[in-house]
């Protein structure tokens, strides 16, 4: 999601932003020279043969039993192949209303916003222009596919060959472009405008889908007919877990306080478990409120301002109490901005926000399964100047599964700190530990949850530009995390953020110690810098390659590492997805980049999955046209634009990217 500050969401009368408007070539300051030369001298040490010099490398690789866990142990390639990962031909950059994929792949939309979930389903139909409040009901968008597809998992139902061609696909909506929804056209919309339903149905267009899909003969994908196809709303009954589950802090004055919130919202990015749920993560939440003028306390103020919290920029406020904050009734946005457990193959039961993942504006949470079999999740906090997260599971997941224990539940949450030597520390979220004790104003650990950014100020963690995407190369160990851009004037520069102003991101990885995914230190350097290219604006990547706002991200099986765009592109390109391969950490070489589709009018391109045969990929459109133009997928006639879904493969019926 385009960062709300940015661009509001839910009108365009916010036109007056203009990405262009931002300054073109940003002048590099002294200190982004000092600090890139800081690590490039780091990596010339390294390639000197002075591995041995560094300390860290030496005890982490070499003397440690954790070295038995190192990339590369185990069968594990150290370096992956790079040549001949990439076997397709690179397109150009994308300016018109199609997908662009390269020569021999196709492209074809699926699951457009407003489709059934079962064929006796009401039939998607969009508003008539001017006319606000038109098109289908509220009750009928909670029958149909959500607005706004974004994170996305495939969930395999068949056994071998039928795993890769049966399934369920589970979807994040994450927000509403209230225009198209209300209006079926781009028509402007005032708070007054708003009826009950109109809100009702925008809750029920964000949320989650989970969709049983199938491959016909000839490839393409249908929805099935399923119990299994459901929607996740605003409106959905949930529960707490975890140490804040109860908290004074998450009481609002509903039944069950504490512990029963209701709903989910700007479900941004995503992650799966070993056992099989889906992690849905809510990241711009605190747009969503109103907060009414009010004797708060001044702990209360400071939590509402460390996040945000207020705007309404959905209007929902306007019609639901539950979304207007009071004094005497603070604690609504506490509900949110939390990672949510979803069992897609049990449609009755209830989703569980996991507290002890921590409450931010969650972009998504990957989960690796450390060689220990503790489980380990990997999440950004999407907003500038924000932190870079992990957790770490008490014991091995199996182990806590099977006594009936949710991994998610009780662990270490750590945030990182990048130093400009290339080394990094996870520092944990604990309570009663370093700053975070009863003294400073931290009550408990449910306390250090819900204020998890105030508690990772007080540990000193490192500022990064706008944390989006993680993931991790399952045959290294290598985890990437985007960082999409920062113009603001309050960025912070440092040796992991280099530019100042951002407006093009970059792309930071890192190697945990011996490889050990539960360590608490690591040793990083920047895959890429993204931008226009040539070492323009400081980007390493090549012209031809240039991009921008990197904010979706999945490493496949093979180790290739796809890149989605978010926001502003070189020469103002549409949105696009790149894959790139890998190179070793502190490699002086830059990765081969191509990209491989673009995006329609407006959109940003975000989720991808392969299916396990990986020869079908999902990913997604969401917000075609959302200043205007745009009329994709057109699928049915209908000059109404629609987030969409895109089913890809390759012609020759081999893997995507080969
Ligand atoms: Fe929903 Fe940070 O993108
Ligand atoms: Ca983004
Ligand atoms: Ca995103």
């Amino acid at each position: 999601m385009t960062e709300l500050t940015d661009r509001p969401a839910a009108a365009h009368a916010d036109a007056a932003f203009d990405a262009d408007d931002l300054p073109s070539s940003p002048a590099t300051t002294p200190h982004f020279a000092e600090v890139v030369q800081s690590r490039m001298s780091r990596r010339t040490v390294l390639q000197g043969g002075m591995l041995a010099a560094a300390g860290f490398l030496t005890t982490s690789l070499v003397d440690t039993p954790a070295a038995q866990a190192a990339p590369g142990a185990k069968g594990r390639p150290a370096v992956p192949p790079s040549t001949g990962l990439l076997g397709f031909t690179p397109i150009p950059p994308g300016y018109g209303d199609e997908v662009v994929v390269p020569e021999g792949y196709s492209a074809v939309p699926f699951i457009p916003w407003g489709t059934p979930l079962q064929p006796s389903g009401p039939r998607f139909v969009p508003g008539t222009p001017d006319l606000i409040g038109t098109g289908n009901t509220a009750a009928e968008q909670e029958q149909q596919v959500g607005m706004h597809h974004d994170g996305m998992h495939f969930f395999p139902l068949g056994e071998r060959k039928q795993a890769s061609r049966h399934g369920l696909l589970v979807v994040n909506h994450e927000y509403t472009d209230e225009y198209y929804l209300h209006t079926g056209t781009f028509t402007e919309l005032t708070p007054e405008q708003y009826t009950p339903d109109m809100v009702r149905k925008s809750q029920a267009a964000h949320g989650v889908g989970v969709y049983e899909v199938r491959a016909n003969r000839h490839g393409s994908w249908r929805l099935m007919p399923s119990k299994l196809n459901r929607r996740i709303t605003a409106n959905t009954p949930m529960t707490f877990s975890g140490p804040a589950a109860g908290s004074p802090l998450l009481v609002t004055g509903a039944p069950a306080d504490g512990t029963n919130p209701v709903g989910t919202m700007n479900n941004c990015a995503h992650g799966y478990t070993p056992w099989g749920t889906y992690l849905t993560c809510e990241e711009n939440f605190n747009g969503y409120f109103r907060v009414d003028a009010g004797a708060y306390t001044a702990s209360q103020q400071a939590l509402n301002s460390r996040y945000g919290v207020g705007g309404d920029r959905f209007n929902w406020a306007t019609q639901d109490d539950r979304f207007v904050v009071t004094a005497a009734r603070p604690n609504e946005p506490n509900r949110f901005g939390w990672v949510v457990e979803i069992d897609p193959f049990a449609a009755s039961s209830t989703p569980v926000k996991r507290t002890a993942l921590g409450r931010m504006k969650h972009e998504g949470a990957y989960i690796h399964v450390a060689d220990n079999g503790h489980v380990v999740a990997y999440m950004g906090d999407d907003q500038v100047n924000e932190y870079a997260y992990k957790f770490v599971s008490a014991r091995p997941w199996r182990t806590m599964v099977l006594a009936g224990q949710s991994p998610l539940d009780e662990g270490t949450l750590y945030v990182g700190r990048f130093n400009d030597d290339g080394s990094g520390a996870w520092l944990p979220l604990v309570h009663g530990t370093g700053p975070l004790t009863t003294a400073n104003g931290f009550a408990d650990q449910g306390d250090v949850l819900v204020r998890t950014r105030q508690a990772a100020d007080a540990l000193g963690a490192t500022r990064m530009d706008r944390p989006e995407w993680t993931a991790v190369d399952e045959r290294t160990g290598m985890v990437y995390l985007t960082l999409t851009n920062n113009t603001s004037s309050s960025k912070v520069v440092n040796a992991a953020n280099p530019r100042k102003p951002n407006p093009w991101g970059q792309i930071i990885r890192w190697e945990e110690r011996g490889g050990d995914h539960t360590s608490t230190s690591f040793q990083w350097d920047l895959f890429l810098l993204a931008g226009p290219g040539g070492g323009a604006d400081g980007s390493t990547v090549d012209t031809e390659d240039a991009f921008g706002s990197p904010d979706g991200l999945w490493v496949d099986p093979d180790s290739r590492v796809w890149i989605q765009t978010d926001g502003r592109q070189p020469a103002a390109a549409n949105n696009q997805m790149l894959a790139a391969a890998p190179t070793p950490l502190t490699s002086p070489a830059r990765p081969d980049v191509r990209r491989f589709l673009t995006g329609v009018i407006g959109c940003e391109v975000t989720g991808v999955i392969t299916t396990p045969d990986q020869r079908t990929m999902f990913i997604n459109l969401q917000h075609p046209g959302e200043d205007g133009g745009s009329t994709w997928p057109q699928d049915d006639g209908l000059a109404t634009p629609r987030s969409a879904t895109v089913v890809i493969v390759k012609d020759d019926g081999g893997v995507i990217g080969t």
